[in-house]
């Protein structure tokens, strides 16, 4: 989704914009934009395509040169990725913004503006608010601003210059993030911390309907009737490296790499004497047995996470769990109320989607628990309840570290649910504890084999489809394998539940169609293997992920790729990371930006 910047500061305003920019790409983007006070006016540059065409183009056209400045990366909603699209609008002669999230009201606010004489050239919902502070300005920048906010409704954040104050950045959010970085003698917004940490690691989390003056002295804040506001200064607890490629080619395999690091940091601060502790999270036993029902809500990677979370809490717990898509949830009028649990899992914190799910939530009268990586989110503010998963940030548009982070939390949830309840005792909570702790172990074995990966990827690459099969998690980890896959690769697949093929989806294996049996759990074994042998009788290519100590016969899998095996409740640990690295090497295979896949954001701030 759109990134914001903003700079006031001694440095050169351009240069200080495009870099931060470049730490917001990860969120996908079409089109960048600045904006400049430079030989006392406000000179824009903007263009479609990525960074390095808005660059490019400056080196051709000039630079604006100065020392307060917006800037935005744009990925597409209202009116096509154009140059005349692209942020920042102008609003008339005062009013110069840049914008990310929707203005839902804007073609009502438009047809006023267009009967009050004014003109628009681009399609977009931002020159409407652009124009609408413009209209609102008669000399003081807070007025304009505070009576634009009570007529748009959406969610949405700006970074605004007023040609009246060229020492000056306006800010102000309602729904979609935004962070005011401080530095010495320097001032800074950003949609997310990444943006401001070569600079700082200081910051200021603006709130719904906050307003931020920003100058090189340093930031004021307002509501929107000018009360001023006295905010708590944040300090960053990452640093550049963890926002930079270190060596490796792409984001997503540093991610996958992470994946034991980011394990140990979420897990062992909730283990206490050898049992899952969420105390600090405001999660106690006494509080937990007692929900009724619980669902899980989330979009994409994060709701695969929940299926998990389901058949873990429903195993050990014998708590009935319904996942639910974030955008179905809130349309079907849930039946949710006092004494359910609600979790919200998200990467991100801020997906537009399973923020409204929450909040539906709790106004039905649900206690809400949100598992988020980052911090300060809005989900991660809003919720009753919340587990900070520790990943690190995410840069790559593929979620793989979040979602590894996401399962170790749905099973110290449900291992502390289960002990709870008296479903298991405390031994058997225990031995699954220290399991826990030692998959990280296991996980670093599976990365150290990654060329038996690429040689299995190399295998698919040029399919047209395929097809990840399962039962039980081994096809809640299926549906993660095939978002993986299509996502970045941009091949077809479908996840399967094994047993369901026969019953239509088998037509459509052809001769050499690739199909990836995922066969780690013991009990279901058997009945997986009769699955796989129905595919492989109608000429499908196998593939198979198993346990180490599966001896299957030779002709049913054309590769195998084997796991360490830990007790098969934890086995979604292990299996997603070869699936992971599968997606990864055929992404790179044909040539994709792996981290920026095409027609994708990383934080869907939209509906
Ligand atoms: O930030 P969130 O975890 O809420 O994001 C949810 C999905 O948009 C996200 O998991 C998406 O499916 C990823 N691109 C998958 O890799």
């Amino acid at each position: 989704m759109c990134g914001i910047v903003g700079y006031v500061g001694a440095r050169n305003c351009a240069d200080v914009l495009v870099s931060a920019l470049s730490k917001l790409e990860y969120r996908g983007y079409d089109s960048a934009g600045i904006a400049v006070f430079a030989d006392g006016e406000i000179q824009i540059a903007k263009s479609k395509g990525r960074l390095a065409d808005l660059s490019a183009k400056m080196e051709k056209e000039g630079k604006p040169e100065g020392h307060v400045g917006i800037g935005h990366t744009r990925w597409a909603t209202h009116g096509e990725p154009t140059d005349v699209n692209s942020h920042p609008h102008r609003g008339g002669a005062y009013v110069t913004l840049v914008h990310n999230g929707i203005i839902e009201n804007y073609k009502r606010l438009k047809e006023f503006l267009i009967s009050e004489g004014r003109t628009f050239v681009s399609d977009t919902d931002t020159e409407v608010v652009a124009q609408l502070v413009d209209y609102h300005y008669h000399g003081d920048p807070l007025a304009a601003i505070a009576d634009t906010m009570r007529e748009v409704t959406g969610s949405f954040a700006l970074g605004i210059l007023f040609a009246d104050f060229p020492n000056k950045i306006f800010a102000v959010r309602r729904g979609s993030p935004l962070i005011v970085g401080k530095g010495e003698n320097e001032s800074f917004i950003a949609s997310d911390v990444p943006a401001i940490l070569k600079y700082t690691k200081q910051y200021y989390l603006l709130e719904h309907d906050e307003i931020a003056v920003l100058t090189d002295k340093g930031t004021e804040f307002y509501d929107t009737r000018f009360v001023p506001i006295q905010k708590e200064l944040l300090t960053a607890d990452w640093d550049m490296d963890a926002a930079e490629k270190q060596g490796y080619e792409h984001f997503m395999l540093k991610e996958i790499h992470e994946q034991p690091e980011s394990i140990l940091r979420t897990v062992t601060p909730r283990i206490e004497d050898g049992l899952p502790s969420l105390a600090e999270c405001g999660i106690t036993p006494e509080k937990i047995k007692e929900f009724r029902n619980i669902y899980i809500v989330a979009c994409g990677t994060a709701m695969h996470a929940g299926m998990v979370g389901k058949y873990v809490i429903e195993k050990l717990a014998r708590v009935p769990v319904i996942v639910d898509i974030a955008s179905e949830f809130r349309y079907r009028e849930p039946l949710i109320g006092e004494g359910d649990l609600i979790i919200i899992i998200s990467q991100s914190g801020e997906t537009a989607d399973s923020l409204e799910a929450m909040r539906l939530a709790k106004k039905l009268g649900a206690k809400t628990l949100a598992i988020v990586n980052a911090k300060g989110s809005s989900i991660a503010r809003e919720a009753d309840m919340l587990i900070y998963t520790h990943a690190g940030p995410e840069i790559a548009v593929a979620s793989t570290k979040a979602y590894m982070v996401q399962i170790a939390v749905m099973y110290l949830f449900g291992f502390e649910l289960a002990l709870a309840k008296g479903k298991i005792t405390e031994e058997e909570c225990r031995r699954l504890t220290a399991l826990l702790l030692e998959t990280p172990g296991y996980i670093e074995k599976i990365l150290a084999r990654k060329d038996e990966l690429h040689t299995i990827a190399e295998s698919l690459v040029k399919a047209e489809s395929l097809l990840y099969i399962g039962r039980g998690l081994d096809y809640a980890l299926s549906m993660e394998g095939s978002l993986k896959l299509k996502e970045i690769s941009y091949i077809h697949s479908e996840a399967y539940a094994a047993g369901e093929l026969k019953h239509g989806t088998i037509s459509l294996i052809y001769d050499g169609m690739p199909v990836i049996a995922v066969d780690t759990q013991k009990a279901l074994h058997e009945k997986t293997v009769s699955n796989i042998k129905e595919v492989k009788a109608r000429g499908a290519m196998t593939i198979l992920v198993c346990g180490d100590s599966y001896a299957p016969e030779k002709d049913i899998a054309d590769y195998c790729f084997r796991l360490p095996e830990i007790d098969d409740l934890l086995m979604p640990m292990m299996g997603v990371v070869p699936l992971q690295l599968i997606a990864y090497y055929a992404s790179v295979m044909r040539g994709n930006d792996v981290d920026k896949p095409r027609n994708l954001a990383k934080s869907v701030t939209v509906e």
